[in-house]
């Protein structure tokens, strides 16, 4: 029997640095950490992803790492992790961390020893070029920020390649050294107990842009070697890649189901918006049938929103603009002409019955589901603060000062709480919520609970079934015998539904915006406005 846990997981992501301080120093830390498992294992999440929290200058939220390692002593010690990993082990919950190695930062000692010295053996772990290529604008990450792929370095004499920020130095990972180091590293941190890597930047990695005689085929083998030595550390470990790529790229990454194990679902992220900004399910099944089949073994991570923008650039331009207006209409809102640096409530106007709908759809659509600190209380963004942090500000604990994050002064607290207007830590906080059978938290916490017993949506083949309503999307999820249903209305208006499917007998109510009577007639479905039904097919029970 196929037992793969990461298909019916539901994942966490955080940061520890705005998590929770437990020490009054103004970053959240490990400890701080430890002390709110409770709080994510109430919940029901089964396993966290850890953004970066290696050593760093923090010019990239820790994206810039300089020593892989360790921890950053911000954010406590090696000990400190090692209690950490403890405690989650205690509760049921896998740790997933970040493995960011298309680049290191400026300050790693490699990179310090490459720029100074061409005979060391560090030179090559970068990629220099004294007459580097013309740049093809397209594929700078951050295209309002930097203006080239190449940055020269007086003390080397020669340019070198930065697909990112000019302080993040791209690793040549076709230098066999350089992968021998990534592998050493993902031993040193198994050993400690992690259940996996998510792989930043992986369309970067192989890519090979840059890179003198690079092969791309030997580029994309890098991913079976990765692969293969996990296999051979820890056989229940996984991979989840972070590749913003289009359908006939996806292949690449999962291979025959012998690469990366999950890959964020970044095209139907883009066209569920796109649905959520029409009314409208036609994009939302436009995005499945535009997903290819993937091996059995693999999986997707659907998201709502991580730490970066909403990014939008897999559809057109007209298309992403209907997004903007619906949802970022001002300037202010949007970043690097592609994407939106807002959480979902505000950019849903706080409307409570959408954001369930949002949530909904994105806990049934095959794959595995992932929330973001935060999501489970409602939280806001920060406009007032610069690019993508607007959307990194610290959890909001309770309506005591700093929003319980921290015992600092507020103006030691590594990013300022929202304190002003309606997310303001006063109004939205997980205290408060805890108290408050009707709000969000609860809400999240029922429907973790009932995704959970509903593998079908985890390890399912799935099938779109059409419906006479073209604001209402309906699915089906099979797998092992038994099958959900769910059907959700994109709509702001009520409307009943019929399924033109003939396939099963009786729909039994599993979960929905507010208790429905049981249907009499299989075939015609009320629904509420953005309203939304699971049902799990052909039982009594
Ligand atoms: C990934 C991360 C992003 C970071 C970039 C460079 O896209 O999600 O936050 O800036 O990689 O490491």
């Amino acid at each position: 029997m196929q037992n793969l846990w990461y298909k019916n997981a539901i994942v966490y992501s955080l940061d520890v640095e705005t998590f929770m301080d437990s020490n009054a120093d103004g970053v959240g830390d490990f400890q701080g950490l430890t002390q709110r498992l409770d709080h994510l294992a109430a919940m029901g999440i089964t396993c966290l992803w850890l953004l970066p929290f290696y050593p760093s200058p923090n010019r990239d939220n820790g994206y810039d790492v300089m020593d892989y390692y360790n921890v950053d002593p911000r954010l406590g010690t090696l000990g400190d992790f090692v209690e950490f990993m403890h405690q989650a082990r205690e509760r049921g919950m896998r740790v997933l961390i970040d493995l960011v190695i298309n680049h290191t930062s400026d300050q790693h000692p490699w990179f310090q020893e490459s720029r100074s010295n061409p005979q060391s053996r560090y030179r090559n772990y970068y990629v220099w070029s004294t007459n580097p290529r013309e740049d093809d604008p397209n594929l700078i990450a951050f295209p309002t920020v930097e203006d080239s792929l190449w940055d020269y370095d007086e003390q080397a004499g020669a340019y070198y390649l930065h697909h990112f920020y000019k302080h993040q130095p791209d690793l040549n990972i076709a230098n066999s050294l350089v992968r021998e180091e990534i592998c050493k590293i993902m031993g040193f941190w198994l050993e400690l107990g992690v259940s996996g890597f998510r792989i930043d930047a992986a369309s970067f990695v192989i890519e090979g842009i840059g890179i003198p005689g690079a092969n791309q085929e030997n580029l994309q083998i890098f991913f079976d070697e990765m692969r293969g030595f996990l296999a051979s550390r820890q056989g229940d470990a996984v991979l989840l890649a972070e590749a913003n790529v289009s359908a006939e790229e996806i292949s690449t990454y999962f291979g025959q189901g012998n690469r990366m194990h999950l890959l964020f679902n970044f095209l139907l992220n883009q066209y569920m918006f796109l649905a959520l900004a029409r009314q409208a399910a036609e994009p939302l099944r436009y995005g499945l049938r535009t997903l290819p089949e993937i091996p059995s073994q693999c999986q997707w991570l659907n998201f709502v929103r991580h730490h970066d923008e909403l990014t939008l650039d897999r559809l057109s331009d007209s298309e992403r603009q209907e997004i903007f207006d619906a949802f970022a209409p001002e300037e202010n809102m949007q970043i690097y002409g592609r994407g939106i640096r807002r959480r979902l409530p505000p950019m849903l106007k706080g409307d409570r019955r959408h954001i369930e709908l949002t949530y909904s759809l994105m806990f049934s659509l095959p794959g595995t589901p992932l929330l973001r600190y935060g999501d489970e209380i409602g939280m806001g963004d920060n406009l007032r603060l610069e690019g993508r942090t607007s959307v990194r500000t610290p959890m909001q604990w309770s309506d005591e000062p700093n929003g319980g994050f921290s015992d600092a002064p507020p103006d030691q607290l590594t990013r300022p709480v929202i304190s002003e207007g309606e997310y303001s830590y006063k109004q939205v906080n997980v205290a408060q919520e805890q108290r408050d059978p009707a709000a969000l938290i609860n809400w999240i916490e029922r429907i973790v609970r009932i995704r959970k017993q509903c593998p079908e949506f985890g390890y399912g083949t799935l099938h779109i079934l059409e419906t006479d309503d073209p604001c209402v999307f309906a699915h089906c999820c099979e797998w092992s015998d038994r099958a959900v249903i769910a059907v959700h209305n994109s709509a702001d208006r009520d409307c009943t539904v019929t399924l033109n499917s003939t396939d099963y007998e009786h729909l039994f109510d599993l979960f929905g915006d507010r208790p429905y009577e049981a249907l009499n007639d299989n075939k015609a479905i009320p629904l509420s406005p953005y309203g939304y039904r699971w049902f799990r097919v052909n039982q009594t029970h």
